[in-house]
């Protein structure tokens, strides 16, 4: 029996989730692997007098963690950016391995905390997509193939509120607060809704998928604030649902990669991922396409992501993560591409002043851009006579031409509100 000492920074809902698991769990997974978890250190800015440490010293300082000489793995579950990556760079240095759930750290400053000496002794399975295994995927099962897309539900939180203001008709903010209840959001809920935690997640895939550098800053991000109920209920009589995706796909070498909110055909499985649930579909040559789901937040589901690289470490069985980091052998094949090259066809919502004529106003600024129509409906406003919503699907047209287009409708005087925009995606 090999026993494996961890000490734990953070205790939060994921460090209370693992402290459950080592508990329900810990007597089975050492017999089915051979490896013991002891949770010898706990540190945290705050105590918890009601979490069960089972026997671990507390401190206040995460510094304590990778100087003990004890703690074989520093596992860091606090959260937030410099501190997190002090603390992770802090442990390696010492010669620790360390388990992190920290996607932000990861994709803001992977290239520089997985370098050559670095890169097998860093895991960081449950920083995308709660529990379901797909760093491991990506870096193991999946390895033979060349990736052609990834397209994921990478974030409960949007997915909760989207999913619960279709089917539970709540608001926008009834659906985030009962979200962050269930402790899926974010400390900064913004994170969540205006997409910047998929664009960290999208990166980490980015990087696997395609063996690029960490490249958060150029990724493309819109977050879930301008749909509204409305969109929502457009979207479904059209046959779409509305999610919010990240997106990598490679056009000959050149990748797409994008977070936004996206109508997905409701027919296709990714459109019934519902709730909290996360899923990502990955097509690769030789695998074709697949799609795995299943929890992507909460307390449990991730600490069953940080579970699994413990074992990795604890076996001595993890994959070498040669190929991430800008120190590996040879530069990527690929590169970003531009969101102003990205041609997909689009919804558009014109909320007009309905007089005679708006409708043509608006299909000559489309025409102009040669934009076709595929789709049109027109609803008259509940309770308000003079205004109308006109929605209209168009067919596969670059990001840069319908922007302009959009800018030329804004400015017609009938036109009262910003249009609003959304992205199809049509993938299997
Ligand atoms: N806030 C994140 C989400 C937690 O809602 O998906 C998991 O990364």
């Amino acid at each position: 029996m090999k026993e494996l000492k961890i000490g734990i920074a953070g205790l939060g809902v994921v460090a209370q989730g693992l402290l459950e698991i080592v508990r329900n769990n810990g007597a089975l997974i050492a017999e089915r692997t051979g490896v013991t978890i002891k949770v010898v250190r706990v540190a945290s800015r705050s105590e918890k007098p009601g979490v069960d440490l089972m026997g671990a010293e507390f401190s206040k300082s995460t510094d304590d963690l990778w100087k003990d000489s004890q703690v074989d793995v520093v596992v860091e579950l606090m959260g937030g950016v410099d501190v997190a990556k002090n603390l992770i760079n802090s442990a390696l240095a010492s010669g620790k391995k360390v388990v992190t759930a920290n996607k932000a750290v990861i994709a803001l400053h992977g290239n520089e905390l997985l370098n050559k000496k670095t890169r097998n002794r860093l895991k960081f399975e449950a920083s995308v997509a709660g529990a379901i295994p797909i760093i491991n995927l990506l870096q193991g099962s999946l390895v033979p193939n060349r990736i052609q897309q990834v397209v994921g539900i990478i974030n409960g939180t949007c997915n909760y509120i989207l999913t619960a203001m279709e089917q539970q008709f709540l608001s926008f903010e009834s659906a985030l607060q009962k979200a962050q209840e269930l402790g899926f959001a974010e400390a900064d809920p913004s994170f969540d809704i205006d997409g910047i935690d998929a664009a960290h997640k999208l990166t980490i895939l980015s990087s696997l998928a395609f063996d690029m550098p960490f490249d958060f800053k150029n990724i493309f991000v819109e977050g879930i604030r301008s749909i509204g109920e409305k969109d929502i209920i457009f979207a479904d009589e059209l046959g779409y649902r509305v999610k919010h995706v990240g997106i990598l796909r490679n056009n000959e070498g050149r990748i797409e990669a994008r977070v936004h909110p996206a109508l997905i055909p409701k027919e296709q499985l990714l459109a019934n991922v519902l709730f909290e649930q996360n899923a990502v579909s990955v097509i690769g040559d030789a695998s074709g396409s697949m799609l795995f789901a299943g929890p992507g937040a909460g307390s449990l589901p991730t600490a069953s992501a940080v579970f699994s690289d413990l074992l990795d470490f604890g076996s001595d069985n993890g994959l070498d993560s040669e190929g991430l980091s800008k120190e590996s052998a040879k530069p990527s094949a690929f590169e970003l591409t531009t969101m102003d090259q990205v041609c997909v066809p689009h919804y558009l919502r014109i909320n007009v002043l309905d007089k005679p004529g708006i409708m043509a106003d608006v299909t000559k600024v489309l025409s102009e851009s040669e934009i076709s129509i595929e789709a049109v409906i027109q609803k008259e406003s509940e309770g308000e006579s003079d205004n109308a919503s006109i929605v209209i699907l168009t067919n596969a047209v670059e990001e840069h031409v319908m922007q302009k287009a959009i800018l030329t409708i804004n400015s017609l005087p009938e036109v009262s509100e910003g249009v609003v925009h959304i992205r199809l995606e049509g993938m299997s």
